[in-house]
């Protein structure tokens, strides 16, 4: 193993690196925390570093509270050397980050002993970063499984479904009755694989940041009359009365109509599945000041306070429901979450047991899309409002990059018009931030810079493809065009 020390008195250096040398550790000696410190910072630093306290230009303790503050891929065990023998100083060297502390004049047994100890944590947190790497390797090898299996699986089903109904219009000859009877059985079971192996799809979708939204405006109050026509029949069959509560005629919103239909597809189904005979379920809008607040109010079994809780985990079920028919796999409202969270807005259950449950869930109540315009120069982002101010947007401003970051997370622009160089969190740390992020990941980003930009400090610049980059001051009309392509693809 590799010791780094640092002690700027030239006898203790040598009877530091004699000691450790004649146990079999490589020794890297240095004289003073500046030379520490740059062999910490290097790629092949050394997990275990022996600091003196005291050392002219940088200390031992600044050394320390360098290295904690900095991002460092691995953990560096550090034994400071101190002269002192306050409690108050130790304690101080404890704080700003020391794993343990060595008294001078040193004894060698103790030292060794120390050493050890540093030794024994460092196995250990190589052993935790080995495991944690393999899980989440097998996480990832899992969920690729998943995805691709479930790929693989539907073109075979679609070619089972057409032969099927195929036979069934009689194509290939009229039927009897017992072989009508067990094509509609067959077709009925196929149908049911298709919907889990879609919703499976749509899971690992979500889960890899991988869902696109083909946001445009759209009607809400179109989809909910849609839900109550599709789901009439199945809620007849049971006795169930499907109502409407909507307040205004049409409800425009920017939005992916195909999953709003989804969310509301999995709500209705759930509350028709977990309501029992003979009772009524009402699908609403509420129009709120900056939300839309979606709702399907059951008056069905309920869930329990406990249980409510751990409602949109995947694969969660509480009721199995008895009988024939098909039975859920648990993934309807995690996928129900992952679509509504995408829009920017929140999903959540109110539920009394024996009572029945209302699903939530809002969207922003905007008509059009949203851009999103960062600059710590507030006079910079009026002209860029200004200058996108023909086209059809609503906008969102942030004068910081933390600020930035916040706002997309919460409101899900369309897409950011973003300058690089800002002080605290620059452009190149909200770019990080947002591609580390499954939600955001997607969301194109316009740079907008006066300065030169390093493309290598860009992260995920190689696999996400590249950022347009545009230097100001911007012709009017560029941005525009900019603006527009990166909304509509
Ligand atoms: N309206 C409801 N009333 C009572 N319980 C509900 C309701 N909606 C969901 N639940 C409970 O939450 C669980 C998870 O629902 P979810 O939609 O994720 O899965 P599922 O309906 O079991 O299967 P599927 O994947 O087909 O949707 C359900 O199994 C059920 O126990
Ligand atoms: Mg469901």
């Amino acid at each position: 193993m590799r010791i780094l020390i640092a002690e700027d008195d030239n006898i203790s250096r040598k009877l530091l690196k004699t000691s450790l040398e004649k146990r079999g550790y490589d020794v890297v000696a240095t004289k003073n925390g500046v030379e520490a410190w740059n062999v910490l910072a290097s790629n092949d630093a050394p997990q275990l570093a022996i600091l003196d306290w005291m050392m002219p230009e940088m200390d031992g303790v600044d050394v320390i509270r360098h290295l904690r503050s900095a991002k460092m891929k691995q953990y560096t065990y550090i034994i400071l050397l101190t002269a002192k023998g306050h409690q108050d100083d130790i304690a101080t060297g404890l704080e700003a980050g020391a794993d343990d502390y060595l008294r001078k004049p040193f004894n060698a047994k103790e030292l060794h002993a120390r050493v050890r100890v540093g030794q024994r944590m460092i196995e250990i947190q190589n052993q935790l970063e080995d495991h944690i790497r393999r899980l989440k390797e097998l996480d990832q090898l899992k969920k690729d499984f998943l995805a691709m299996v479930s790929h693989e699986l539907r073109t075979p089903l679609a070619v089972m479904k057409g032969g099927v109904s195929l036979c069934l219009d009689g194509v290939a000859g009229q039927l009897n009755d017992t072989q009508a009877d067990l094509l509609g059985d067959t077709l009925e079971n196929i149908d049911q694989l298709t919907r889990l192996i879609t919703d499976l799809l749509d899971m690992s979708k979500i889960e890899a940041g991988k869902i696109v939204l083909r946001r445009d405006t759209m009607d809400l109050a179109f989809s909910v009359r849609k839900a109550l026509n599709a789901f009439k029949y199945s809620a007849g069959e049971k006795g169930i009365t499907l109502k409407i509560a909507l307040n205004a005629s049409s409800l425009p919103v920017y939005a992916d109509a195909d999953k709003i239909d989804q969310v509301f597809n999995n709500l209705i189904s759930n509350a028709i599945r977990y309501t029992p005979e003979n009772k009524e379920i009402t699908l609403g809008v509420d129009i709120l000041a900056n939300d839309y607040l979606c709702y399907v109010a059951d008056t069905g079994i309920g869930i329990s306070d406990n249980n409510l809780k751990k409602l949109f985990s995947k694969f969660t079920q509480f009721s199995r429901v008895d009988g024939p028919g098909y039975k859920g796999t648990g993934i309807g409202l995690t996928i129900a979450r992952g679509l509504v969270e995408k829009h920017g807005g929140k999903i959540w259950a109110e539920s009394k047991e024996g009572e029945g449950t209302t699903f939530n869930f809002t969207l922003k109540r905007r008509d059009r899309p949203t851009v999103l315009i960062v600059d710590d120069e507030p006079k910079m982002v009026d002209v860029i409002e200004k200058v996108l101010s023909h086209g059809n947007y609503h906008f969102l401003k942030a004068y910081s990059g933390e600020e930035a970051c916040e706002l997309a997370q919460s409101e899900m622009p369309a897409m950011i018009v973003l300058d690089m160089v800002m002080p605290g969190l620059d452009g190149y740390g909200v770019i990080d931030k947002l591609k580390n992020d499954v939600r955001t990941q997607d969301i194109p980003v316009l740079i907008l810079s006066s300065a030169q930009i390093e493309p290598d400090k860009i992260s995920g610049e190689n696999d996400a493809g590249a950022i347009p980059i545009m230097t100001k001051p911007v012709k009017p009309k560029k941005l525009i065009d900019s603006v527009e392509s990166l909304i509509k693809n």
